[in-house]
């Protein structure tokens, strides 16, 4: 224990208090004096501790480490981040999806994976799940798809039937609706999961050449899981598992760490392609396209405060560096959107000048002005452009080339282009009677079957067991016996 005295407490405007313990009354048992400046700072500050937590993705957990390059893949971009023996600072938030902020960490969801890296040419994120696809393929369901997740309006009560009636009827729901009812529904802890950006995005090298590619964050650690009745548990006894996971093992030096991977397409490609490569309730087969080492991420420190660097951390999908880009995936494309205007509701219009936010591999020299908590300001330096008195401007010489794809045609509301074999339900066949071993599809029917089984009914339950049958009817009959057993 220290012996030396600690600070004296003072008001936020650093004047010394005369108590910690006492209010100024009007004798020992008087009342309370409202010019009790102390008093009030204490009391009106703490109501306002909270900012909303995320509308999706509430609870998490999150640390601090690196990216280092330890492959050779500037033939497909130019990004500074990925040229080879580059090593850049690193954020990474995992998280779930559906649940509050003091919800079970280890609740049936899928889990976010949100990278965030501080290159020398701004930050960039790479804000994925752990599974390379998504229940729906349109940004227009997306809010749609949540509600049917979270809470009721009527009973305040999560509800299972609401969830099988919403992926029911958006069929494209089943390949990721099969892996969040196979064991990667529950990872064991956050360090034993992959990563993925899940979305195609699109790659520039040096010459101006375009590539379409995909990331994987495999993890080092290996995959592992829990079962539903061992997650059941655990959500009673310690609903931070996960967080605490992760936090306990950087703290006895036990870095997670993750391979990088990319897939990568030739541009032409994409047209002809078996799969529609933008559709993100699909894959790209690895036999189509290997996987290319990339680099290593390490998580090796945690926060030093929760609330500064975690809660208020903002990832936002647009926040791309030269020589990488979006895809013609329209959920990326409307997530572009989303998650700078969710921050500036949710944190404040400067949020990105927070220290968890701001660019540290460079300087921020943009035109925003002003606005509620501005820290860093133009001081004397003009706030328009153009200008003649030396406020920034664009190098259009160096960065004046968009990262895009050529786009012509009439504005209309219509779901993507069909590829050759594209369906709904192919790729969670192959997951299930390809990939998953007989004991996995075992816990499979049994999750999806103990599922249905709670709160589902007709005729929703009906069309439940119809989805399966579109998947595999060997499947469904196993999942139907248990569920009418
Ligand atoms: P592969 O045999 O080359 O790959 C199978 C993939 O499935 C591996 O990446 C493996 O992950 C992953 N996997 C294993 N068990 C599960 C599970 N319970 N839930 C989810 N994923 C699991 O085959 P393909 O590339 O041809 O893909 C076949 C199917 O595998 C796809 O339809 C898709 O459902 C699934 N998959 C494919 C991925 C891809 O990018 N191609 C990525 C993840 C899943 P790992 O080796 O990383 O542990
Ligand atoms: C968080 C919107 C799809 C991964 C969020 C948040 C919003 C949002 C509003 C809260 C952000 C915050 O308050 O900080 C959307 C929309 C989507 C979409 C509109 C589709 C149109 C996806 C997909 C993925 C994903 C497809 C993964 C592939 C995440 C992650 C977080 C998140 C990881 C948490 C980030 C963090 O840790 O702070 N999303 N989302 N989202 N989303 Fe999405």
């Amino acid at each position: 224990m220290s012996t030396s005295r600690p600070p004296a407490t003072t008001t936020d405007a650093g004047i010394p208090t005369a108590s910690d313990e006492d209010s100024l009354s009007v004798g020992r048992d008087g009342p309370l004096l409202l010019h009790d400046h102390v008093l009030i700072e204490q009391m009106a500050h703490f109501n306002r501790e909270r900012v909303p937590e995320r509308v999706v993705h509430a609870k998490g957990a999150g640390a601090f480490g690196r990216l280092e390059i330890t492959n050779d893949v500037s033939q497909f971009t130019k990004a500074a981040v990925f040229q080879p023996g580059t090593v850049t600072e690193a954020l990474v938030r995992f998280s779930t999806v559906a649940g509050e902020q003091g919800s079970p960490d280890t609740w049936r969801d899928p889990r976010g994976f949100a990278v965030k890296l501080y290159t020398t040419e701004g930050n960039y994120d790479i804000v994925g799940n752990n599974t390379p696809v998504f229940f729906v393929r349109d940004p227009i369901k997306f809010g749609h798809f949540i509600r049917s997740q979270k809470r009721r309006g009527d009973t305040g009560l999560r509800d299972n039937d609401i969830q099988w009636d919403f992926w029911t009827l958006s069929p494209e729901s089943a390949h990721q609706v099969t892996i969040l009812m196979g064991d990667r529904g529950i990872p064991g802890t956050f360090r034993n999961m992959n990563g993925y950006g899940s979305h195609t995005f699109m790659w520039v090298n040096a010459g101006g050449e375009r590539y379409w590619i995909k990331y994987h964050f495999k993890t080092d650690q290996g995959i592992t899981f829990l079962t539903q009745a061992e997650a059941d548990v655990l959500a009673g006894e310690d609903a931070d598992y996960h967080r605490r996971d992760l936090s306990e093992a950087i703290a006895r030096g036990e870095h997670p760490s993750w391979t990088l991977k990319v897939q990568v397409m030739p541009f032409d490609d994409a047209p002809a392609y078996r799969f529609n490569p933008f559709d993100l309730t699909k894959v790209w087969p690895h036999a189509d396209y290997p996987l290319i080492e990339v680099g290593r991420l390490t998580l090796d420190r945690n926060p030093e405060n929760f609330f500064a660097e975690i809660e208020q951390s903002a990832f936002e999908p647009s926040n791309m560096v030269p020589g990488t880009g979006p895809s013609p995936d329209k959920m990326l494309l409307g997530r572009m959107f989303s998650y700078p205007d969710t921050h500036r509701y949710r944190i404040g219009a400067n949020y990105m000048q927070l220290p968890v936010n701001r660019p540290k591999g460079t300087e921020a020299n943009s035109y925003t002005f002003d606005g509620a908590m501005r820290y860093h300001h133009t001081g004397g330096t003009p706030m328009y452009a153009p200008n003649s008195y030396g406020g920034p401007a664009a190098d259009t010489g160096r960065f004046g080339d968009v990262a895009g794809w050529y786009a012509a045609g009439e504005m209309v509301r219509e779901a993507y282009s069909l590829h050759a074999e594209d369906d709904d339900w192919s790729q969670a066949r192959a997951l299930l009677t390809q990939v998953m071993d007989d004991a996995a599809r075992e816990r499979f029917v049994g999750n999806v079957a103990g599922h249905l089984s709670n709160g589902v009914s007709e005729p929703v339950l009906a069309r439940a067991l119809q989805y399966w049958a579109n998947v595999d009817q060997g499947i469904a009959a196993r999942i139907e016996q248990a569920v009418r057993r």
